[in-house]
């Protein structure tokens, strides 16, 4: 456990929450700050909003100083697809172009990209491929590989979209090998980092990123429909805005002044009337939880967690899908003999709370719980899984 963590998140009681790739439960400071927003604006209507002016400048600060780039390179957003929509339709694509991405990606990095086949361009998706070469009769994802990628790459493709973590097998992207393959061939890497911003340690500028996306409310504790978006300032230029309003215009409040005079840092993006109470929630968890400890030591203590879990598992029960360190994540996809849908109620039921797509039992737990939680839990699901065989 990290110093200081049991300040922070004193109810180690209740359930076992280990779905923090699902939806996490609300830091209790973030509750409060959407609170303080909420009664402020329900007894005073405009008049309240004064108390909240740096809410927006304040998240830019915060999630600059996660991610290791300029504050004017980060804009609020309400979730992942938003975001991923304003990049990939407001990208200079020409008919012929290509996009490369993952055949298993998650809906909110892949819609947006079909949705370019309008504009001629073709949306190439890599094979599902374990990197380790194992089988798997259950035929479920497992990851993709760099050799592939290489192979698809043309003259024509513009980017590569794809997560930096993989919602179903935890598969995790090695950002900087990735961005230094896309930088070398001038490609533009856009990531999907719903899935391991708050989990591990990320730095946009050194992996090479032109842009990056993610929801607040998975491994960052926040408010549900809050995230952060990272435009990379020469990127930026080549978009295209595609939502508009008064937010995103340096004239903001002065309604009848109509020139078109955009903002060109990530105000761009927050086109009108946000959620603030959202982005006031996730200053609170970034600024009492995400920015206090160390980005590596968070990562560590999830993966000695996980590890702590595992090793009570009875193995003829319950296998993990594993990768290499670099390949992987807060994520690990369980097998688990038994039929998931089933098993998932059933360890609601008695105190464990995990979710599991496409057939894995995920196992997500985050660095501020404890020994004796992943111990219990291991042992709910030795049991249940028995029982479900
Ligand atoms: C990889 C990935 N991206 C995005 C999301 C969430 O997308 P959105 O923020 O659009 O709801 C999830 C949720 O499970 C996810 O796993």
């Amino acid at each position: 456990m990290l110093p200081g963590t049991t300040d922070l998140f004193p109810d180690a009681d209740g359930p076992i929450f280990l779905g923090h790739c699902s939806v996490s439960p609300l830091y209790r400071t973030a509750a409060r700050a959407i609170r303080d927003f909420t009664d402020d604006i329900a007894a005073r209507g405009v008049g309240g909003l004064k108390n909240h002016f740096d809410i927006l400048p304040r998240l830019h600060d915060n999630g600059a100083r996660l991610l290791g780039c300029a504050a004017a390179d980060i804009s609020f957003v309400h979730n992942t697809a938003e975001a991923l929509s304003m990049v990939a339709n407001g990208y200079p694509f020409a008919p012929g172009d290509q996009i490369i991405s993952y055949v298993h990606e998650y809906p909110s990095n892949h819609y947006p990209w079909v949705l370019q086949g309008r504009r001629g361009v073709e949306l190439i998706l890599l094979a599902d491929r374990d990197p380790l070469g194992r089988s798997d009769p259950g035929n479920r994802p497992r990851g993709w590989s760099m050799d592939e990628l290489e192979e698809r790459v043309t003259a024509r493709t513009r980017v590569v979209a794809i997560s930096h973590v993989q919602f179903s097998s935890g598969y995790a992207a090695d950002l900087r090998l990735l961005g230094g393959f896309c930088r070398e061939r001038g490609i533009d890497l856009v990531v999907d980092c719903a899935q391991s911003l708050g989990c591990l340690p990320l730095r946009a500028e050194a992996c090479h990123i032109a842009a990056l996306a993610a929801s607040g409310w998975k491994w960052l504790l926040g408010p549900w429909a809050s995230g952060l978006l990272y435009t990379r300032s020469d990127f930026r230029r080549k978009l295209q805005p595609v939502m508009t309003g008064p937010g995103m215009m340096r004239q903001h409040l002065d309604y009848l002044d109509h020139r078109w005079n955009p903002h060109n840092d990530g105000r761009l993006f927050e086109y009108s009337t946000v959620a603030w109470d959202h982005a006031a929630g996730l200053n609170a968890v970034l600024e009492e939880v995400f920015l206090r400890f160390d980005g590596a030591a968070i990562r560590d203590e999830v993966f000695r967690l996980q590890e702590v879990f595992l090793a009570h598992c009875d193995p003829d029960l319950v296998r993990p899908l594993r990768f290499d360190r670099a390949n992987r994540s807060g994520i690990v996809a369980l097998e688990v003999g038994g039929d998931v849908g089933k098993i998932m109620p059933r360890l609601a039921a008695a105190g464990v709370v995990m979710t599991g797509p496409a057939g894995y039992l995920r196992l997500a737990p985050h660095f501020y719980q404890q020994d004796r939680q992943m111990i219990g839990a291991a042992a709910i699901v030795n049991r249940i899984c028995a029982e479900q065989r």
